[in-house]
């Protein structure tokens, strides 16, 4: 099985589903860490609770570079393969994004391209959307516009309130990540898929003279 890690900043609900979606038979993920950039998030105490390894170091009076630095040797000390982003409140700094192309995994609460960034609910609420709902994407240097892997819509109910919008959301991105991760990582043994890929970039490069 392919090993994740998972960095929060709060609540950890997304983490949640990932890792019990991980212990059923047919999961191709395993949770090798589970690490925080606030030591208080409240989804340490469950990871730990589950027997997942955790870490936690704050953000704050650190660099972005030395405080990535430190996430980053985390997961590979705990032998991760690729990076889940559930509700991880700090963006990345260029370097460690690039070191993890393709291997590095975000949940976005709105259907991208639309909103990206921050009250993604309110906006699509005052924009008179029919539907709000919950993206998985690749993480790319531009916020919020990597590949998008998978994503619900979400109805929006008449006199809906961010808050009760959220609240639903999260109960579709609980469905989606887990089985998008699950594809993902499943991909990345296919050899036949892999050959593609490898194809697909040859075709990319530029001719050699
Ligand atoms: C989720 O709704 C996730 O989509 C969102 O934060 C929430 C985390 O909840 N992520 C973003 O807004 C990323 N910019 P959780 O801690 O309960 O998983």
């Amino acid at each position: 099985k392919a090993k994740v890690a998972i960095f929060i900043s709060g609540r950890g609900s997304n983490m949640a589903a990932l890792l019990y979606a991980s212990l059923l038979p047919d999961s191709t993920y395993e949770v090798c860490l589970v690490a925080a950039n606030d030591p208080d998030a409240e989804g340490l105490t469950l990871a730990s609770a589950e027997g997942v390894p955790t870490f936690a170091l704050s953000h704050k009076g650190r660099t972005r570079a030395d405080h990535d630095a430190a996430m980053e040797a985390a997961a590979k000390e705990a032998g991760a393969q690729y990076i889940v982003l559930a509700g991880y409140m700090r963006i990345l700094s260029p370097e460690f994004v690039s070191r993890w192309q393709g291997r590095m995994l975000n949940i976005h609460p709105s259907l991208l391209p639309k909103y990206p960034g921050l009250d993604t609910h309110a906006r699509a609420i005052e924009a008179g959307d029919s539907h709000g709902g919950v993206s998985v994407h690749l993480v790319t240097e531009e916020l919020d516009a990597g590949e998008v892997l998978g994503s619900l819509p979400v109805a929006i109910r008449a006199g809906e309130t961010a808050d009760s919008l959220a609240e639903r959301v999260r109960f579709a991105e609980h469905q989606l990540y887990p089985r998008v991760l699950s594809d993902y990582v499943s991909r990345g043994s296919d050899p036949g898929y892999l050959l593609e890929k490898v194809r697909a970039l040859a075709l990319s490069l530029p001719e050699a003279h």
